[in-house]
């Protein structure tokens, strides 16, 4: 009897340690893929995420892809082939999750985009997301009520960038910032000295802050060498904003007079410092516990075989048709809120802003 319970418990063991599960087993197990420990936010989503599912009950399977499309890939497929019953992922690139992903579909695993919408699969069930669309156009009006554009202000110098070609969102981002700025700058009060102002030409591989810094420097050294001012810059993240930052900071060799509002998107640490430091106008915050939480409810809502919940039902289509999605609403912050909204709200501590 006793060699007979050593033989299960060994056998048990096994199981465990070949589905990755505790106690729950596979059977509630949940598969959650996120792109990259390198930005701070990933790891926010992925950790709150965790907290909350595990509270709710359920395993969790949280892997992080270093921004590697194929690492990611073959994360999933070990989600699946281990038994995770709910997919949760944040695409390294959008376009490329179609194979894996008919896999899911085979195996009736719902699959539900986390912030950014994987595109031209119909394994997606669900997208949960802050509005992207206002990301941009929050960014774009900051930039217009600062410069004083509505009541005929100008002309300024302004400079573009946005994020990753591969990441769905960052045209939402920038297409909802130019829907405010692109009249400024066909009737002249917005100029861009550098000509550059096309998604593609604007765009950031990667989202590195380094590839950001490196088009700045060429576009300070060729257009405001001279003591032109630079008055705005318009990025659509955070990790874009600092590479901007950075160039600035060698550029102009520590002299801040002069310094443009630069946008942001994030709320990182490092850039929350900067804005208060004067070197970053603002950030969006989009609050990574309300997406984490609401993106829970609809993995526990399917878990218990209903639909999740969702509050749009038309703006994204990734290419199959649309995906019914939860919009989060994003909010900005600045030198004048950042202590209510990042600080009182408990997001982080006055300690880690110093
Ligand atoms: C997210 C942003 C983030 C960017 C870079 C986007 O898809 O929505 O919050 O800054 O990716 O990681």
């Amino acid at each position: 009897m006793k060699k007979l319970l050593s033989l299960l418990l060994a056998v048990a063991m096994v199981a465990t340690m070949l589905t990755g599960c505790g106690a729950g087993g596979s059977a509630n197990k949940v598969g959650v893929s996120m792109p990259t420990k390198s930005l701070q936010r990933w790891n926010q989503d992925g950790e709150n995420m965790k907290k909350l599912l595990e509270a709710a009950g359920y395993t969790v399977d949280l892997q992080y892809a270093d921004n590697i499309v194929e690492t990611q890939v073959s994360q999933i497929e070990n989600m699946i082939n281990s038994g995770c019953k709910v997919l949760v992922i944040a695409a390294v690139e959008g376009d490329s999750l179609g194979t894996v992903l008919a896999q899911a579909k085979e195996k009736n695993i719902p699959v539900i985009a986390y912030d950014r919408l994987i595109m031209n699969s119909d394994a997606v069930s669900y997208y949960a997301t802050f509005d992207n669309y206002m990301v941009g156009t929050k960014q774009g009006q900051y930039i217009e009520q600062e410069l004083g554009l509505a009541s005929g202000a100008g002309p300024f110098n302004i400079e573009l960038i946005t994020g990753d070609p591969g990441d769905n969102n960052a045209r939402f981002f920038f297409g909802g910032a130019m829907d405010v700025l692109q009249k400024y700058i066909d009737n002249g009060q917005l100029v861009v000295k550098s000509g550059q102002v096309d998604f593609d030409t604007v765009a950031t591989q990667s989202w590195s802050t380094e590839n950001a810094q490196n088009r700045f420097d060429a576009i300070i050294s060729a257009n405001y060498a001279d003591g032109t001012k630079l008055d705005a810059v318009l990025a659509s993240n955070d990790s874009t904003a600092m590479g901007v930052t950075n160039s600035l900071e060698a550029n102009y060799a520590g002299n801040h007079d002069n310094w443009p509002i630069i946008t942001g998107q994030d709320c990182d640490i490092a850039n929350v410092k900067n804005m208060i430091a004067g070197k970053q106008a603002m950030s969006i915050f989009k609050d990574t516990r309300t997406l984490a939480a609401k993106t829970v409810e609809m993995v526990d809502a399917l878990m218990k075989g209903g639909e999740a919940p969702v509050n749009d039902k038309e703006t994204y289509d990734n290419g199959t048709g649309i995906i019914p999605s939860y919009l989060c609403e994003p909010v900005f912050a600045d030198v004048n809120n950042y202590k209510e909204l990042l600080i009182d709200s408990g997001y982080y501590t006055a300690d880690q802003l110093q």
